[in-house]
């Protein structure tokens, strides 16, 4: 199938990528570099599948759409950053909402069928039960970005009813690891997120790991999250895809692995795995972040007989040796 990947030089967009060609898929990539980098396609072989250029350009999209047989989208491409989006909804609605409307509405003019869509845990907010399923929670986004990722979800069927555009929307939560060969991972200059930071300190590169939220009522205090290995959401994204042209059943699907893990317990991991010791400073939580949350995600082990193969040491082991080969 030629796959048309937006975001497709971001972190999970490159590890989808990767996944594609392993399994003989061919792409077309889509991104404005604002934070991807050519250097993770170059690494993959495939800085000539590159177009830079955003998913709210029509004359763009129209050109990808004319000039490539596309059969089907796989939609990365947006900002993520939950907390920066409180204080920035209009930059958030418009590249992540209007983009992808802009998107879907190109897709439709041009008779593309399947739509894998990069949602977000985001969607369930602060759960009132956890593990989450798809449906035992309200849902009720603690952001603009949560609430753009829900706005999506649930514009999606009336694309299907009308344009006969299917979809399979993927909630996750927090992307870890790097490709277990090494040759990509996450940039930790163009990221937040938390075992990227918590490797940076332990190589000596920053001088401490901040920890943000330490009163909360879990466990240990700091805030409960499930984390995946990036190859294990780049494996569900194309199994999506493909299970969704065989049988054309649209859905929505929690990827997550079972697993709630403290932010303390993953500092602790780190520095296991690097046997690095490094200072933790303890600030205050942010707004926007909920204080435990994890996956049940049994409907895509059932539907698509998805399950994550990695564990949180492979996530930071394979991160660590990404890191530390980058950093030299
Ligand atoms: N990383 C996580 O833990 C996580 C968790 C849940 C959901 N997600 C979602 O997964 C997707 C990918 O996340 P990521 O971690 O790879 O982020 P990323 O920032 O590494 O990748 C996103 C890519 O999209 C590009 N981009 C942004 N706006 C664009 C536009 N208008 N047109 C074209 N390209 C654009 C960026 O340059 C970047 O390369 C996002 O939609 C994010 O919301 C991520």
């Amino acid at each position: 199938m030629k796959v048309l990947v937006t975001g497709g030089a971001g972190y999970i967009g490159s590890h989808t990528v990767r996944e594609l060609l392993l399994r003989e898929h061919s792409v077309v990539i889509l991104d404005t570099l604002e934070f991807g980098s050519k250097k993770v396609l170059e690494n993959l072989g495939v800085l000539d599948k590159l177009v830079v250029g955003s998913v709210s350009e029509i004359r763009l999209l129209d050109r990808l759409f004319e000039e490539h047989q596309i059969e089907a989208v796989i939609h990365f491409a947006a900002y993520k950053r939950g907390n920066e989006s409180i204080n920035k909804p209009a930059e958030y609605f418009a590249n992540n909402v209007g983009g992808t409307f802009n998107l879907l509405d190109r897709m439709s003019r041009h008779n593309i069928k399947y739509f894998i869509f990069s949602s977000s845990g985001g969607v369930y907010g602060n759960p009132q039960v956890v593990p989450v399923t798809e449906d035992n929670n309200v849902l009720r986004p603690e952001s603009p970005y949560g609430e753009g990722k829900l706005m999506i979800e649930q514009s999606l069927p009336w694309y299907e009813r009308a344009y006969g555009l299917k979809s399979v929307s993927l909630r996750y939560f927090n992307a870890a690891g790097a490709a277990p060969e090494g040759q990509i991972g996450e940039d930790w200059n163009l990221t937040n997120n938390l075992i990227p930071l918590a490797l940076k300190a332990a190589l000596g590169l920053s001088p401490a790991f901040s920890i943000m939220g330490t009163n909360h009522p879990t466990r240990d205090g700091t805030c409960i999250r499930d984390f995946i290995h990036v190859s294990d959401l780049a494996e569900a994204h194309i199994t999506a895809l493909e299970k969704l042209k065989n049988d054309g059943e649209s859905g929505v699907y929690n990827l997550g692995t079972g697993q709630g893990t403290t932010v303390r317990e993953v500092v602790e991991m780190v520095k296991r795995v690097t046997r690095k010791d490094f200072p933790v400073k303890e600030l205050p939580g942010r707004p926007g972040d909920p204080v435990a949350i994890w996956a049940d995600s049994s409907r895509a082990r059932h539907d698509f007989g998805w399950q994550p193969r990695y564990t949180l040491e492979d996530m930071v082991r394979t991160a660590y040796e990404w890191h530390r080969k980058s950093s030299q």
